[in-house]
Formats: structure tokens, C-alpha cells, sequence
């Protein structure tokens, strides 16, 4: 009791500090996001408005850039496609020609990462939304397990490691595990976007992978942010049906969630930190409010909630300071 336990003893200096921190982040706990333009040029890739510091690469710049960064410790990336042509099947999604299809196969010839395929419509649709819609413009679930399972085949013929989708029908992760092993690729994993919230956290991510919906929104298929068993639910059926591996999105504002996850499921367990989590701390940082200090306090926290991984738009400011 005190005064003999002094808990600032162990807080006196850095050292002893950084001896005993129960948390810490490194480059290997990381996945980059790409996000890659049909239309983009080679040797100029369009700087993202609403996200300072990220572009759109043409196939090359993505794969060169993809390179520099596994140089510095990056061991995994995760992939978005802006295609040119949308319609309201996702054509462009399943081309075996594809924006992403052909990503995946330059980057599996001439980097050791581990390349994640993130399985959605809503960048290949006309319509802006992350499945088939009927006459009323609602998102129908069950056709649209079979263009998923489509998509995650012909990025399994384009030789992609891991597929993860963020669309939120129920019974993907069962649709696509069957599509996958009728057609071979039963060791390639499926990292689930399990507990996907309807978030205003996405704002920035519509805007820079050209997918905002063109009318209505998310809400009929992702979750209410208010709720926090349904997501434990959501996570136990992914389980049933086969995944490998959760993801939890957006991150810092649902690391109760996240907690929940982990503790309960013991999966290997991701979190999300969206585009509107990076862009707020990155204004926050240009407009002096706050300082580049927040994000590796909000990366700490992510971590110390339960995440094994973290999916982040941190990275190339996190290997920047590394090689200070
Ligand atoms: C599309 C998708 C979204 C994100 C990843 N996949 C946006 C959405 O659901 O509208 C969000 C990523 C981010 O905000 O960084 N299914
Ligand atoms: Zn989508």
C-alpha cells in the first residue's frame, strides 16, 4: 500500500518506460490499401483530396510503390480497383482482364507480399452499391452471393493470396468458401469484414474510390452503429461459415467491439482504420490542432484493444519516420 507502491516509479525515464510497454506497433503489424485506376498514367498518380498523402497509381506505380514499401518491412497490402467500365452486374469486377486482376498478377511476379483482393461491387457498379439491385433499388442478398463468389475466383485465377469481403450480405463467407474449393483454391483464406459498420468514417474512401452510392445509402446491409451484439452475432456466423480471419471497421471508434471480437472468438483479428479516421488526424496535423503523435497513439490503441493486424493509410508516414 502506499507509500511503499509508487506506481510513477516504473514511469521515471524513456528507458525503463520502453522496457515495460505492454503494446508497441511495428511495420510487420500493417496492411497497406492500393488503390489502383484503370485510367491513371504511369509516373502520375492523381493525389486523393479528402486524403492527403494517398493516390491513385496506374498498375506500375502501384507495383513499384507496393515494392519500395515491402523494402521497408510492409509485408501485406490490400487492394481497391477504379475501373473504367461500371455496369449493374460488376462486369469489370470478374474480367479475368481486370484493373485488380491484373495488379494481382505483376505483384505476385515481383514482390514476396502478401496480396489481399478486396471482394466488393460497389467500385464496379453503375449504381454506387456493394451488390444486385431489384426495380425499388434495394441491394438483393442472395443474387449476389454468386457474382461475390465470382469475383473471388477470378482473383484466385489471377493468383491472389487472400480474399476479403466487405460487401455484408449474409452468407458470403459460405457462398465464396463453396466457390473457392469447387474450383480448387481451398488454402486460400478468407478475411471477413465481419462486423462492418454504416459508417461516415467511409466519406473519404467513396470519394477516392469513386464508389459513393447514387442514391439512397448503406444502411438495409451494413450495421447500425448503435449496435454492438449484432455485430458478435455477425462475427459468429462468419466463423460458422469458414472464415479465417475478421475485420473490424472502422477501428478507434468501435474498439469495443473489436475487444469483444478477440476475447470471444480468438481469431486472428484485423482492424480497419478507415479513411475518415486517417484524413481527421491528418487535418488535424496540418492545421496544427494536434500532432503526428495521435496516430501512433491511435495505432497503439488499436493494437492494445485486440487487433493482430491493423489495415492503415498510415504506412508510408509510419516508414517515413522509421528511416529518421
Ligand atoms: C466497399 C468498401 C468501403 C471501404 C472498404 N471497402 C466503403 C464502403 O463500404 O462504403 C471503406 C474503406 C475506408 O473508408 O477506408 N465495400
Ligand atoms: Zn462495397
Amino acid at each position: 500500500m502506499f507509500p511503499t507502491t509508487r506506481l510513477r516509479r516504473m514511469r521515471t525515464n524513456e528507458k525503463i518506460r520502453d522496457m515495460f510497454r505492454e503494446t508497441s506497433i511495428d511495420i510487420g503489424d500493417f496492411i497497406y490499401p492500393l488503390y489502383i485506376e484503370e485510367k491513371a498514367q504511369d509516373g502520375n498518380p492523381t493525389e486523393i483530396p479528402t486524403m492527403p498523402g494517398q493516390y491513385r497509381y496506374s498498375i506500375n506505380d502501384a507495383v513499384e510503390y507496393a515494392k519500395k514499401l515491402e523494402q521497408k518491412g510492409l509485408t501485406s497490402v490490400i487492394l481497391f480497383g477504379i475501373p473504367d467500365h461500371k455496369d449493374e452486374v460488376a462486369s469489370s469486377a470478374y474480367d479475368p482482364d481486370g484493373i485488380i486482376q491484373q495488379t494481382i498478377r505483376k505483384l505476385k511476379e515481383e514482390t514476396n507480399l502478401v496480396v489481399i483482393g478486396d471482394v466488393c461491387m460497389c467500385e464496379y457498379t453503375n449504381h454506387g452499391h456493394c451488390g444486385i439491385i431489384d426495380d425499388d433499388g434495394y441491394v438483393q442478398n442472395d443474387p449476389t452471393l454468386e457474382y461475390l463468389g465470382r469475383i473471388a475466383v477470378s482473383y484466385a485465377e489471377a493468383g491472389v493470396d487472400v480474399v476479403a469481403p466487405s460487401d455484408m450480405m449474409d452468407g458470403r463467407v459460405s457462398a465464396i468458401r463453396s466457390a473457392l474449393d469447387e474450383n480448387g483454391y481451398i488454402n486460400i483464406p478468407i478475411f471477413s469484414y465481419a462486423a462492418k459498420y454504416a459508417s461516415t468514417y467511409y466519406a473519404p474512401f467513396r470519394d477516392a474510390a469513386d464508389s459513393a452510392p447514387s442514391f439512397g445509402d448503406r444502411k438495409s446491409y451494413q450495421m447500425d452503429p448503435g449496435n454492438f451484439n449484432e455485430a458478435i452475432r455477425e462475427v459468429e456466423l462468419d466463423v460458422l461459415e469458414g472464415c479465417d480471419a475478421i475485420i473490424v471497421k472502422p477501428a478507434l471508434a468501435y474498439l469495443d467491439v473489436l475487444r469483444e471480437v478477440k476475447q470471444t472468438f480468438k481469431m486472428p483479428t484485423i482492424a480497419y482504420q478507415v479513411s475518415g479516421e486517417y484524413s481527421m488526424i491528418m487535418a488535424g496535423i496540418e492545421k496544427g490542432y494536434i500532432t503526428k503523435d495521435l496516430m501512433y497513439e491511435s495505432l497503439l490503441s488499436i493494437k492494445r484493444a485486440g487487433a493482430d493486424m491493423i489495415i492503415s493509410y498510415f504506412v508510408p508516414m509510419i516508414i517515413e519516420d522509421l528511416e529518421k
